[in-house]
């Protein structure tokens, strides 16, 4: 198992992961969303639909359960882009009346995952947010091949050299006040 951590000081920051993360995704990618309410969570998957062009409006999952983006130039060649955030599911069985089919979707960006018990096709990638002082920390946890994969093409992008890693920040950390 492959991790990575990362201060993200800023809403840019978290925006900069996110359109990192887009750039080098595998063809099809699942992943986990995981952190308390405010977390950073939906910053993070809508800031990854944008950079992949999705120009529209980017709809909260969080009444619908799952919001739905044609990828690419919407000939559908690239596959769809499934946005979910599973807090108000009354129980995991709820996702098959989404109508989703866990063979399908080019890229699964999941907030509340552990919602959806065994009814979600598992993760490449787990990112765990959490607060850290005024920012971010994140967690990077790459759980399959194409996962640590994912995760060593971001370790080698030039572009993701401006984040410190978090442990670097820890004591410097400010309390919110
Ligand atoms: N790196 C960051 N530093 C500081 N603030 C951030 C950072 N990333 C996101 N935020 C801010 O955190 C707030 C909450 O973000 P967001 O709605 O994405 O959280 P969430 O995890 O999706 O929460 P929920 O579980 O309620 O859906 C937003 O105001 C957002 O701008
Ligand atoms: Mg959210």
């Amino acid at each position: 198992m492959t991790e990575r951590m990362l201060h993200l000081p800023d809403v840019d920051a978290t925006c900069l992961l996110a359109a990192r993360l887009a750039a080098s995704r595998p063809s099809r990618a699942v992943v986990h969303l995981h952190g308390d309410l405010g977390a950073g969570k939906s910053t993070l998957a809508r800031a990854m639909l944008r950079a992949l062009g999705v120009s529209g409006a980017i709809r909260s999952p969080t009444y619908t359960l799952v919001e739905r983006y044609p990828l690419g130039d919407g000939s559908g060649a690239d596959g769809e882009a499934f946005h979910l955030d599973l807090y108000r599911i009354g129980d995991a069985g709820e996702l098959e009346f989404l109508g989703l089919d866990p063979a399908e979707g080019a890229l699964w960006l999941v907030e509340w995952p552990e919602r959806g018990a065994g009814g979600l096709p598992p993760a490449d990638l787990r990112i765990e947010l959490a607060m850290a002082g005024p920012g971010r920390a994140a967690r990077l946890v790459a759980t399959t091949l194409d996962g640590a994969e994912w995760l060593a093409r971001l370790e080698a992008d030039p572009e993701l050299r401006a984040l410190p890693p978090s442990s670097d920040r820890k004591s410097r950390q400010v309390p919110d006040s």
